[in-house]
């Protein structure tokens, strides 16, 4: 067995490490399961690599020789043995056009059981992930080869990024890439596929093997002929002298093509994006449980919470075809083994108690293959999950009548994001879907997809509104290619459709369960008044805060607590910039009175305001008394809010004489 690193040069601090504290839970001693084999000592500064001895001889697995392998080497972690890898002299950079930052890029390959090797591309720096996943260490994509006694198999491939490193360490994995017979693919997002299309070049007779929706979607990233083979729940791979891969669709983990591979014979699994967590370190697997776990909740929080009702399906479906989790080769983070039974157990429980909490459903239907329809759709579905309601993602082009009945029936809130124009079976499916919805029970949402042959929306929410369903807003346009403000529109309207259906019954439980003295007494705590401006790309927002409160002064740091359903809290992420303007004493009722409007989705909250941008680029309002540009550090779940810390960056007083405006309260039950 061996491991191998390739690694980048040292860059000058391009970034600075960021402490992401407030997700992680130290586990109990008795959950650092170490199992190892042997120790490979690993040099930092050179390409070599020496085992050094066999330090212990617990097995990680059972006898058979393809059952992964396990070894132990120093790692980052100075608490635990970790897999590392051997460093390679290859290394490369990525220049970042957004702000010109360079960003450290490595590749790093290990022997998972002697036949099956991962490739990891390290994405050392890369900190965010859509508008509203920001990351604080980095993240990996990583890609699987599979040498079966008649075929070899690569599952997955890496970021386009990565192509220089990544080629280089394919063909030292497999020498003759034509000897490639198979490309799986997980799933078609960019950070998995964007290489498919170089491996074909190098390995034309491989036949690429997805789901129906993945290969579609493939076809138009390659945009060039290439064999496919389409596969479905229950369909097998023959590897040779009976080994099998398998093949487990997980629609909506996170993306409609999704699916699982198994590996009869290793008993490896194979999940992408299920199970993964952007942290990006040199071990290999997952041995450093109370480092990887924030990274891996906030993950699932960002990815699978709004998917919750699907991680559950997921999961049943794997124990019905005796889909062992027990190492999870995981297309971003660390491949779980060590603790793969207690983070299972834990997407689970999250996915239970998701469920469980929601006070209410919503149906999102949307088409999987169709113009911006799923990204789109996943962002009013966060939007919507933000407010405790949980939500059915249901593809148009692949779901069942009966499964439309099924998710309408339980569903308060619809969401439909055009359809093609003209697609005959999905037009049948939205004949399902008018028949099924109950007129005056339910709300709905209707948005564009940005597809090039969409189905008019105004004339398609008069259907629904013809019938008795209300609109919770006028439907949605998309009328470019969506940038960063498009998904914020859209995730503030699946908020606000949440908001209204969930309103009434959080105000009972939040009069029902408060002590009428106790919130009386918490009222008394009093607050000041700012308002906080946040901007990133397109995307800018800002809210009235009074939860506000110094915190610390070394560095000079403070708490603001923000609502989990604010729009304000996606550009709150950990390394995220923000300001915080403070108001006067004399003057904080006009600001004030502009900011708590309620803006419909997507609005600018600046109109007709008076602002300058901070370095940062978020608005310093010219009705400040001072201002802060503050960058968040760690974010606290306090259940209906987050408590977010952030370090004081720059700052400026504009009337030295001016007192700061003071918020006092009476109860507790309001802001
Ligand atoms: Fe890791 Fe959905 O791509």
């Amino acid at each position: 067995m061996t491991t191998t690193t390739t690694t980048a040069r040292a860059f000058a601090a391009t970034t600075t490490r960021r402490c992401f504290s407030s997700l992680s839970s130290r586990r109990p001693e008795h959950h650092r399961r170490r199992r190892f084999q042997k120790t490979i000592v690993v040099s930092k500064s050179s390409s070599e690599s020496t085992e050094e001895t066999a330090a212990t001889t617990t097995p990680t697995t059972t006898a058979a020789d393809q059952r992964p392998l396990s070894s132990s080497s120093d790692g980052d972690d100075d608490d635990y043995d970790c897999v590392v890898g051997r460093l390679l002299p290859n290394e490369t950079a990525w220049t970042n056009p957004a702000n010109g930052e360079e960003y450290r890029l490595q590749t790093q390959t290990h022997e998972l059981t002697r036949d099956t090797t991962v490739i990891r591309s390290l994405d050392w720096d890369r900190d965010r992930f859509d508008i509203e996943f920001g990351l604080e260490k980095g993240t990996t994509y990583n890609s699987y080869v599979i040498k079966g006694k008649e075929k070899t198999v690569l599952i997955d491939t890496s970021h386009e990024k990565f192509e220089q490193l990544y080629m280089e360490t394919l063909a030292s994995v497999v020498e003759d890439a034509e000897t490639i017979d198979y490309i799986v693919c997980s799933h078609t997002e960019p950070d998995h596929s964007g290489l498919i299309k170089r491996v074909l070049e190098r390995a034309p007779d491989a036949t690429v093997v997805g789901t129906k929706v993945c290969l579609a979607f493939l076809d138009n990233l390659v945009q060039k002929e290439f064999k496919k083979l389409v596969v479905k729940g229950g369909d097998v791979l023959e590897l040779g002298e009976g080994r099998q891969l398998k093949f487990i669709p997980a629609p909506n983990l996170h993306w409609p093509d999704t699916m699982f591979s198994y590996d009869t014979e290793s008993e490896l699994a194979f999940t992408c994006d299920a199970f993964g967590a952007h942290y990006c370190t040199k071990n290999v697997f997952d041995e450093d449980l109370p480092k990887l776990m924030p990274h891996f909740s906030f993950y699932y929080e960002c990815l699978m919470k709004p998917n919750a009702r699907s991680v559950l399906t997921a999961l049943r479906k794997c124990e019905a075809d005796g889909v062992k989790l027990s190492t999870v080769c995981t297309g971003h983070g660390p491949i779980l083994q060590r603790n793969s039974e207690e983070l299972i157990g834990d997407y689970k429980k999250w996915s239970e108690k998701a469920l469980e909490k929601a006070k209410a459903s919503v149906a999102v239907f949307y088409t999987a293959d169709y113009g911006f329809s799923d990204r789109l759709s996943q962002s009013v579905a966060r939007g919507v999950v933000k407010t405790d309601c949980e939500v059915a993602m249901v593809d148009l082009s692949t779901c069942d009548a009966q499964q439309i009945v099924e998710d309408v029936g339980r569903a308060s809130g619809i969401v439909l994001l055009a359809p093609p124009n003209a697609n005959e079976d999905i037009q049948d499916n939205i004949g399902v879907l008018i028949g099924a919805v109950k007129p005056g029970k339910q709300k709905i949402l209707v948005c564009e997809s940005y597809g090039g042959d969409d189905e008019p929306v105004d004339p398609l929410m008069r259907k629904f509104a013809e019938i008795g369903l209300q609109e919770s807003q006028s439907p949605l346009k998309c009328q470019s290619t969506p940038t960063e403000g498009t998904y914020q529109l859209y995730e503030e309207a699946g908020t606000d459709l949440g908001q209204l259906l969930t309103q009434k019954e959080k105000l009972k439980e939040m009069k029902l369960s408060m002590s009428a003295d106790v919130a009386r007494a918490l009222g008394r705590v009093s607050g000041g008044l700012y308002i906080v401006t946040a901007l990133q790309g397109t995307a800018k927002s800002a809210m009235v805060a009074s939860w506000v409160a110094q915190a610390s002064f070394e560095p000079l740091g403070f708490t603001i607590a923000v609502a989990k359903d604010r729009a304000i809290e996606s550009l709150m992420q950990v390394g995220d910039s923000f300001v915080l303007n403070c108001l006067s004493e004399d003057g904080f009722e006009a600001p004030m009175k502009h900011f708590l409007k309620r803006f419909p989705p997507g609005a600018d909250r600046f109109e007709g305001v008076d602002w300058k941008p901070a370095s940062c680029g978020s608005p310093i309002l010219a009705d400040a008394v001072s201002y802060l540009e503050c960058k968040v550090v760690s974010r606290m779940d306090a259940n209906d809010h987050w408590v977010i810390y952030s370090e004081a960056i720059d700052g400026g007083v504009f009337n030295k004489d001016a007192k700061t405006a003071s918020h006092f309260r009476k109860v507790a039950t309001y802001y």
